[in-house]
């Protein structure tokens, strides 16, 4: 069986992220690789912060912060946020860690000793009236292929070209807006892409089909345009610096390497962060692998070139067996109210103001049965607040409540036995099992709409159920019948707590400790545990959690629409 190494896309440190961010990566990645974790795989899954780059330059200076002090609470931050959404990363590292820089400085020398970096004098955009170079993604202009005119010298975010600040049409200062742009010559180190194009084409046609076709057509696109040899050096004074043991000049400059270069290697730089912390093995994740280990990366579609062929294009230069990604799970953007979440604009909702308002439980369920997975999907707050009603109140929360209620009320705290299973139980462990089945085959393919359709039809088969059976009828004539039908139901209760768990776990585990059983360590359901739904059995103590989702109120979709705008800006 295959080790599972899981990667989602590192955050940016600048900020914390909003819903978005979390639909299009680490909260998919969680979710898979808790249900994996629950099969029995062995699972890594790690993220950091990225750290370096000028954005975390510029919001340190906003904060009268040194960089290294910005970067340390605003990672702190960050981390706090995603614990309470319950993210079971096994590390989350940050980029600017020693063993990132240790690794990134490591990849360059073995680049340079292969012949694929090169030094070359460039002549770059320099601002006078910001005094300093201008880093790519701080010169804006018009895209050159799309005529997009918010785009940023690094990439167009609107066609997701890869593109040079000389490339822009009517180039400005994205710090001061000045268009008195000149342009002066200074030495940088470039990554001859060009010559690893057949390779890297090579490798990703023995790997597209196995991708989602977002993934492979943004890939494809991208070496249809050619690999152009990149500069992966910039002038400021945070960043893994250029060793000096190999380039004693730019580093004496104090030259640092792009973001872009030192970023991907962070998620082996993380492994190793976890393995100085824990004692694990980080190689035995990373080198020489093959297929022991299988890696999957999420992201959002915009980071698609980067993982599909920028960094397999470095790992395949250094000549040296590092594992590769397998598959690359990639989404399109999830709207508000059609429109972008904008962290500049301050329009969408924040991962943190998320957690203020309703636990995680309720955004995680949310998020991925409405993740944009083959679309953009759009966030409304009329559209949370009914799925939330309808899915969790109704479907699942009224149900768990509504069994072991009426249950203790008319035969007390313990599961109660009554009659065999008859025909109605056998057909319901049937259904039951087939939907297992579907939802398991859903998640081995990262299908988390489809996963989610059949989590949901699971709740579904217990409301159906209890409704066809009605044990509040059946405890008027038949006492025997109506414990039958209600320890049938807290076996569902407790087959939802197992297999809901990736999505919803604090509510998972709530369901789960409603039942005291002894040496309950049950990590996953059979198909015959599905079809006999005898995992509690009659005596079993039982308590009533309390209401495991509220029911949100117009009152509440008034107060939110207010309190976050309801309508595109
Ligand atoms: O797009 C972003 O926000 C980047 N910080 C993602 C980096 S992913 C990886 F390569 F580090
Ligand atoms: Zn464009």
């Amino acid at each position: 069986m295959a080790r599972h190494l899981i990667t989602s896309a590192l955050p940016y440190i600048n900020g914390i992220k909003h819903l978005g961010n979390m639909v299009g990566s680490m909260l998919p990645a969680d979710v898979y690789s808790r249900y994996l974790r629950q099969r029995g795989h062995d699972v890594l899954y790690i993220c950091a912060t990225d750290e370096h780059g000028t954005p975390a330059e510029l919001a340190a200076k906003e904060q009268g912060l040194a960089v290294d002090e910005f970067c340390a609470q605003a990672h702190d931050a960050q981390k706090a946020v995603y614990d309470g959404f319950a993210l079971a990363f096994d590390y989350f590292g940050r980029s600017s860690s020693r063993e990132n820089v240790e690794i990134t400085q490591h990849f360059a020398r073995k680049l340079n000793e292969n012949g694929f970096i090169e030094e070359r004098a460039i002549r770059q955009v320099y601002s006078p009236a910001d005094s300093r170079f201008l880093p790519d993604r701080y010169v804006e202009g018009t895209c050159p292929h799309c005529g997009y005119d918010k785009a940023r010298g690094d990439q167009c975010e609107n066609c997701t070209r890869v593109l040079d600040p000389t490339d822009l049409i009517n180039p400005r200062s994205a710090i001061s807006g000045s268009t008195d742009l000149e342009v002066r010559e200074t030495k940088h180190l470039f990554l001859l892409q060009s010559k690893l194009q057949h390779e890297v084409e090579e490798w990703v046609s023995r790997h597209e089909e196995d991708w989602p076709q977002l993934a492979s057509s943004i890939a494809r696109k991208w070496l249809n345009e050619g690999l152009h040899d990149r500069a992966i050096t910039r002038d400021l004074d945070w960043g893994v610096p250029v060793p000096a043991d190999t380039w004693p000049e730019l580093a004496a400059e104090g030259k640092v390497f792009y973001v872009w270069f030192d970023a991907p290697i962070e998620y082996i730089g993380a492994t190793k962060e976890w393995a100085d912390a824990t004692g694990g093995d980080w190689k035995s994740w990373w080198y020489d692998v093959d297929a022991d280990v299988r890696y999957t990366e999420f992201m959002a579609k915009d980071n698609v070139p980067f993982h599909t062929v920028m960094f397999p294009a470095t790992e395949l230069g250094v000549r040296e067996p590092w594992k590769k990604v397998d598959y690359v799970k990639a989404f399109n953007w999830l709207t508000y109210y059609g429109g972008k979440f904008s962290t500049s604009q301050k329009r969408g909702v924040f991962t943190d103001q998320a957690l203020d308002i309703l636990p995680a439980d309720y955004w995680r369920y949310f998020l991925i049965a409405n993740a944009p997975e083959s679309d953009d999907s759009s966030f409304t707050w009329e559209h949370f607040t009914a799925t939330v009603n309808k899915d969790l109140a109704d479907t699942l929360g009224n149900f768990v409540n509504r069994v072991l209620s009426f249950s203790r009320k008319r035969f007390g705290e313990e599961v109660p036995a009554g009659a065999e299973p008859g025909e109605a139980e056998s057909r319901l462990g049937e259904e039951i099992a087939r939907l297992l089945a579907e939802y398991e085959e859903h998640m081995e393919a990262l299908q988390f709409r489809k996963a989610s359709a059949a989590l949901r039809a699971l709740w579904s088969a217990g409301n159906s159920y209890l409704e066809e059976k009605a044990p509040w009828l059946e405890i008027k004539t038949d006492k025997d019948a109506a414990a039958l039908t209600l320890r049938t139901a807290m076996n569902l209760i407790h087959l939802y707590a197992v297999v809901s768990e990736p999505f919803i776990p604090a509510t998972s585990q709530a369901m789960r400790e409603a039942f005291s059983l002894t040496d309950d360590t049950a990590t996953w359901v059979t198909q015959e545990e599905a079809k006999s739904l005898s995992s509690v059995p009659a005596g079993t103590p039982f308590t009533v959690p309390p209401v495991l989702f509220a029911k949100l109120t117009d009152e509440d979709l008034a107060a939110y629409k207010e309190r976050f705008g309801g309508q595109e800006a």
